[in-house]
């Protein structure tokens, strides 16, 4: 018998363990050439925010070594348009679905959680508290920790369903940001966001990007993210949705092994947009070469005997 992937994050059941990072896949549609967006144990869709927004100017995105940094800005259609174009489609996909919220202002959050709450076909919803690239919200709420716990908190009172926060890795202590969202009734952490960078184009004395930073992402910092969610399952009982820099199946089980329940692939899809495949078969075979029959038995299992922090 082939080994169970089927992983549980509190009340949030998933056939799997890979979800699609937010923003790295659309809304299911511009992967479907690619993959049936049903393989995923859950999709999390690009960021919506109340109203529609057109995103930074271009070029928004600059490679690195390993990696990327982008500034999109959010560009999204908007919830209206989200609910009309969007939602009826992702509807459909058979798996778990997560709709990501931004908000300038609590407001807005609420807003659209509650109108969310109505909607029995979206799972779960993540707060995007960790976006680098807004001038306003975002990662506003996710660097302080009261703005967090009470975001949450407002948010909580409206939605029933789980919440995932999903955390800003640019703090000097996460787990204080973690804190704060599980006090203000957060069920899912998912962590990592990107992390600010630059990138710089000497002879023209110029940043590339022209909001000057972006949000790096990427198998660059996969082991920053390792240390992010290892530190947070250590100080946290919330279930964990780990992401930065995987790639690969031996990068899931990392992630695992440091505390993540599940995770999120985001910028390797745009390098091998049938990664979830690869990743997925390899899993199955990975662990039944180690003679593991469930995937949820790695959750957490890091040795820490001779850890210094
Ligand atoms: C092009 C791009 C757009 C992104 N847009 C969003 C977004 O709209 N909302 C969000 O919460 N995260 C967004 N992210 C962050 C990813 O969801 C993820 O947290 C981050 O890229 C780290 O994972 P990765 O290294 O596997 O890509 C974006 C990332 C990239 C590369």
């Amino acid at each position: 018998m082939p080994p169970s992937l089927a992983v549980r994050l509190g009340s949030l059941e998933a056939k799997n363990p890979i979800f699609s990072a937010s923003g790295t896949f659309g809304y299911g549609e511009e992967m479907e050439a690619f993959v049936d967006p049903g393989v995923y144990g859950g999709i999390i869709g690009k960021s919506i925010s109340q109203l529609p927004r057109g995103g930074n100017p271009i070029p928004r995105v600059a490679e690195t070594p390993a990696g990327m940094l982008n500034s999109i800005g959010l560009q999204n259609p908007g919830f209206e348009g989200f609910m009309k174009d969007y939602l009826p489609r992702m509807r459909d996909y058979g798996t778990v679905l997560v709709v990501n919220l931004v908000g300038d202002t609590i407001d807005e959050y609420v807003e659209m959680a509650r109108r969310l709450n109505e909607e029995e076909a979206v799972d779960a919803i993540e707060l995007n508290i960790s976006c680098p690239n807004c001038p306003e919200g975002g990662m506003e709420f996710g660097i302080d920790p009261r703005a967090t716990e009470i975001l949450v908190g407002k948010v909580r009172e409206v939605y029933k369903r789980p919440i995932l926060a999903k955390l800003t890795p640019n703090v000097t202590d996460i787990c204080s940001i973690a804190s704060a969202a599980e006090q203000g009734g957060a069920d899912i952490l998912a962590l990592v966001n990107t992390y600010l960078g630059i990138a710089v184009d000497w002879r023209a004395r110029k940043t590339i990007l022209p909001g000057v930073t972006g949000g790096m992402s990427g198998p660059a910092i996969k082991p920053l993210a390792l240390r992010a969610v290892w530190s947070v399952a250590r100080s946290s009982s919330l279930p964990i949705l780990g992401m930065g820099g995987i790639s690969s199946a031996d990068d899931v089980l990392e992630f695992m092994a440091a505390g993540a329940s599940a995770v999120q692939i985001g910028t390797i899809q745009f390098v091998r947009p049938k990664a979830v495949l690869e990743i997925l078969s390899d899993l199955e075979r990975y662990l039944s070469e180690m003679g593991v029959t469930d995937i949820s038995e790695m959750v957490g299992t890091l040795h820490s005997d001779f850890v210094v922090r």
